[in-house]
This record gives C-alpha cells, sequence and structure tokens, in this order.
C-alpha cells in the first residue's frame, strides 16, 4: 500500500520529556520517523508555493496537478 501525505513542516519539533529531549520529524523524509534524522536540510530552498514529491533516493519532482478519482 501507498500513501500519499502532504507536510510542509521545514524543522523538527523539539520534545523535552522527563530525562531527555527528543526531536520530532515534521518534514516527512527522516529515516528514523518519528524522530528526525536530519533530511530536512534537503527541503530548505523549497518554494512554498510549490508542491513537491520525494523519491526513495531524495530526488525531488514539482508536482504540477493531483487528480482523485471516486469510485
Ligand atoms: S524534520 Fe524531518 S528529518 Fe528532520
Amino acid at each position: 500500500m501507498t500513501r500519499l501525505v502532504k507536510l510542509n513542516g521545514k524543522q523538527p519539533l523539539p520534545i523535552e520529556t522527563t530525562n531527555k529531549k527528543v526531536w520530532i520529524c515534521t518534514c516527512g523524509l527522516s529515516d528514523k520517523f518519528p524522530y528526525c534524522s536530519g533530511k530536512h536540510k534537503f527541503i530548505q530552498d523549497e518554494d512554498d508555493n510549490v508542491l513537491y514529491m520525494y523519491d526513495e533516493n531524495l530526488k525531488r519532482k514539482e508536482v504540477k496537478e493531483i487528480l482523485f478519482y471516486e469510485e
């Protein structure tokens, strides 16, 4: 199964627990999800008005149109 999920975070979200601080991924590219792995560095030059897709090698493509079909 494959899902299309839209995320717009560009920085990790710091969370403090009782004995440590962790960083939660908000960009969706982490290979340690839900924790940040530093991959958000690849999205810092994104245009906020453009929708992008990334493949498993972090190759970026611009999305021009998404079509939804109802059954
Ligand atoms: S916020 Fe996603 S990898 Fe850091």
